[in-house]
This record gives structure tokens, C-alpha cells and sequence, in this order.
């Protein structure tokens, strides 16, 4: 179980351009997936190139407490030994999930269909987003959840004895919502059905049918109807995780924003389902070209190369595009601000319930550096200072939220003035490499003496 780390505070501030090659960690999303599915799978599942981020050890940490055996065998490469879909066993400590979301989003959804119990908690953050999105489908499959109120966590779901299939149409575009449904499926008898009116990463989906399970896909529209048989015969398998492109984003973003910087990113995965923000920034006329196109391990992947683009114009993202780019509004927006012209983001309602109300952080923090930024319930808009126009200046506040973090360390590195975050410990939760990783391209960051 996690202790409450402590704060770290950094800076970040202009100076030499970024240069070199930057070696991301594994996909974070993916990560959470093959510790899971290879807990439900008897038999031996490896994954190598494991995001070895808080979040990911949480759900790690999670799987042993459900019965699986999982083992780091250093440099990334791990070894699940999985009870199969159903033989989750029923834990004596309560689950810590820690800050992430996704990992107890899925975690609950792989338990709801065993008739188990077990009690959720995590840290601040998590503790105050919702979950009922999660618990509402997972009663129809006969699981029962007692949380706080609004749904929140700490929270105890026993999961069905006689599970149900469910056919459910997801009224937000939400991936976790989507995996939890379909790992629930994976333990009730028949067909379950999830509608999702709007495509959502499909990892899950990916994932599932390389280990043998019977899963349908229908496009319909812009969304996708999926049918999955339930109790199928999982098969072990051996994952390589492509590295994570809403990790990459942040070295990239900056490449583009700091005067006479050119990067190499090798190996992101660009599922189409995630690769919104790349396509979003060559909108905006970013020098940023896909070399080596390739296949890993089931996921389309690019070596990404990132120059310094002093010609970035304000775009209207479109909103069809939101669910591909969902975590990438934050950093989008620093690049919208060192653009010309304004970004609008419309479509984005799901960000004021991520990590933190993200709209909100990065709303207050880029007026603090001098940016202008208005803002609805989903949408914001950024106005553009041009390369170089950003004041900076400001004290940031993370609001125990990586990106935020990360954003505003980024957004440094192109101000006028420093920018400074209050506690950038949450960083450790998707990428602990990161301010060695940027430090090593050239980037002036670093962590500041608490007064
Ligand atoms: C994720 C789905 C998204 C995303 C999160 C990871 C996943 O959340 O923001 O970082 O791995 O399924 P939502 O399902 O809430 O959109």
C-alpha cells in the first residue's frame, strides 16, 4: 500500500533547444491490460516493456491481492501467472489503487462477475472522482457496490454469484467504462453487449481477442457495437507494450515550442484510437513526421520526429476527435499558447472529471502565466501568444495530476520567465523518467529547495 509521497516542487525555463533521442516508457493504458488479462488467464502470460509507473505497481499489487502471481523480472520484463477468468480470489486487505482510475475502473469490472468482495480505496484524487459510471453497468451483471457519497470511493463491491450478461450503451465516451463492462462479460454465461456510440481507445478489445477470447466489433456511425461470448478459454501470451504516446506528447510539445530543437521519439504506438493529438498539431503546422511506420506487438507504431515550429497557427480541434486525444488537452493547450491565433477545444466535458477538473488547472495556471483562456462546462479556448509570447511567471498548482504537471513544466521551458508547479510528485505515477529524460535532451528543469 502506497504512502502519501512527498511534494516535490520544480521549475522549468528557457534555454538551450532540445536535442537527441527520447526513450519513452511503455504505454500506460496497455499496462493496466496485460497485468489483468493475464491474472484472469491460467498459465503463464510475459509482458515486456511494462509501464513500471505507480499506477501500473498499483494494479500489479492489485492482481497478487486477487491471487495471481506476478513477478518483475527486471528491465521491464514481467511474468503473470494467472487464476482464470472467474478465480479471482477474495482479498484480505483493501485494494489501494493509488491515483489511478483506470486501474480500479478495471480492476472493479474484472471482480464484479466473482462472488467476492472487496473494498476500494486510493489517494485524494481518486477518492473524489466518480465511479458510479462504473458500479451502474456492474449491477446489471448482479454485483453489488456500497461507496461514499456521489459515488465515490472508498467503496466494497461484492460481485454476482449468478452473473447476468448485460447488453449497455455507455452514456459517455469513456474506455474505462467500456473495458470494466467487458471484463465483467468475460465471467457471465452468453453474450454480453457494450454500444459505445462514440470509438474509444480499444486496447481492451485488442487485447482480448489476442488471448482467445470471442469478441464481435461492428462499426456503427462514428462508434462500435461489441459482442462478446462470455467463459471463454483464455490463452496465456507473450505482450510487448509499445511505448505510451500520451507520454511522448510532452517531450514533443516542447520540441516544438523551444527555439531550435529537433528530437527523435522512438517507438510510440499509434493506435488511431490515441493518435489525436499528432494529428491535431500537424493541423496547427508542427514539423512532426512519422518515420519507420511499423506493427508491435498488434499496435501500430512510428518513430516520431519533432522540430521546432515557430509557424503553429490556432486551430478548432474537432470535437469527433476528443476521445482520441482525451489526456492531451493539457498539453495541447501550452502548445496552443506559444501558436498564433486562437485553439478552441470543444467536446471536452470529460476532462473536468480526470485526474482533476483539467480545464479548471489548466485554465487558472496558463492566466497566471498571461495567457488569455475562456472557458464553458466543455469547451475552452486558448488565445495564442505566438512563439516566444508567453510571459510565464507563474506558480502552477497540479492538483496531484501528472499531466497537469508535466504540461506546465513544458510550458516553462518556452516562457519568458520560469514557470514553477507546486508538487510535481504525481509525475511518478505515468512516467518517473521524465525530468531525466528531459533534462537529457537539453531541457533547463529541475527541482526547487521547499522554503
Ligand atoms: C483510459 C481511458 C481514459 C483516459 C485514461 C486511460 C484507459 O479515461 O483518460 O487516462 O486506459 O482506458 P476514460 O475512460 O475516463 O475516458
Amino acid at each position: 500500500m502506497l504512502t502519501q509521497p512527498a511534494v516535490i516542487p520544480m521549475r522549468a525555463e528557457a534555454g538551450a533547444p532540445l536535442s537527441g533521442t527520447a526513450g519513452i516508457p511503455g504505454d500506460k493504458s496497455i499496462s493496466h491490460r496485460a497485468l489483468i488479462l493475464g491474472a484472469l488467464t491460467v498459465g503463464e502470460t510475459r509482458i515486456s516493456g511494462l509501464l513500471e509507473g505507480e499506477d501500473v505497481l498499483d494494479t500489479a499489487r492489485a492482481m497478487r491481492a486477487f491471487g495471481a502471481e506476478v513477478n518483475d523480472l527486471g528491465g521491464g520484463e514481467w511474468v503473470v501467472h494467472g487464476v482464470g477468468t472467474g478465480g479471482f480470489a477474495e482479498p484480505d486487505r483493501v485494494i489501494d489503487c493509488g491515483n489511478s482510475g483506470t486501474g480500479v475502473r478495471l480492476i472493479m469490472g474484472a471482480m464484479a462477475t466473482s462472488p467476492i468482495t472487496a473494498t476500494f480505496t486510493g489517494d485524494a484524487s481518486l477518492n473524489s472522482r466518480p465511479m458510479g459510471r462504473i458500479t451502474d453497468p456492474l449491477a446489471l451483471f448482479g454485483c453489488q457496490a456500497v461507496g461514499r457519497s456521489g459515488g465515490r470511493l472508498p467503496m466494497t463491491l461484492t460481485g454476482a454469484r449468478d452473473p447476468l450478461p448485460v447488453r449497455y450503451e455507455l452514456p459517455m465516451p469513456s474506455a474505462q467504462v467500456k473495458s470494466a463492462v467487458l471484463l465483467a462479460g468475460l465471467n457471465a454465461p452468453g453474450e454480453t453487449v457494450v454500444i459505445e456510440p462514440v470509438a474509444t481507445r480499444d486496447h481492451t478489445e485488442r487485447m482480448l481477442e489476442a488471448f482467445g477470447a470471442d469478441l464481435t466489433i461492428e462499426e456503427s456511425g462514428g462508434g462500435r457495437i461489441l459482442t462478446l461470448k462470455g467463459r471463454p478459454e483464455l490463452r496465456p501470451q507473450a505482450i510487448t507494450v509499445p511505448r505510451d504516446p500520451s507520454s511522448a506528447a510532452f517531450p514533443v510539445c516542447a520540441a516544438l515550442i523551444v527555439p531550435g530543437s529537433d528530437i527523435l521519439v522512438p517507438g510510440i504506438g499509434l493506435n488511431p484510437t490515441r493518435a489525436g493529438l499528432y494529428e491535431t498539431l500537424r493541423e496547427m503546422g508542427a514539423d512532426l513526421t512519422y518515420e519507420n511506420m511499423r506493427d508491435e506487438g498488434g499496435e501500430p507504431v512510428a518513430d516520431l520526429r519533432a522540430r521546432y515550429s515557430p509557424d503553429m497557427i490556432g486551430i478548432e480541434v474537432p470535437p469527433a476527435r476528443a476521445a482520441s486525444m482525451i489526456d492531451e488537452y493539457p498539453v495541447l493547450s501550452v502548445v496552443a499558447a506559444n501558436a498564433r491565433g486562437r485553439t478552441m477545444m470543444r467536446g471536452v466535458a470529460e476532462l473536468r472529471v480526470k485526474e482533476c477538473d483539467r480545464i479548471d488547472a489548466m485554465a487558472t495556471g496558463l492566466r497566471d502565466c498571461g495567457v488569455m483562456v475562456e472557458e464553458g462546462p466543455d469547451w475552452f479556448a486558448v488565445e495564442g501568444r505566438g512563439p516566444g509570447g508567453v510571459r510565464g511567471g507563474g506558480l502552477c498548482k497540479s492538483h496531484l495530476d501528472h499531466r497537469i504537471a508535466m504540461s506546465f513544466l513544458v510550458l516553462g521551458l518556452a516562457a519568458q520567465e520560469p514557470v514553477r508547479v507546486d508538487d510535481a510528485s504525481p509525475i511518478a505515477t505515468s512516467f518517473p523518467q521524465f525530468e531525466a529524460l528531459m533534462t537529457g535532451l537539453g531541457a533547463s528543469m529541475g527541482r526547487e529547495d521547499i522554503e
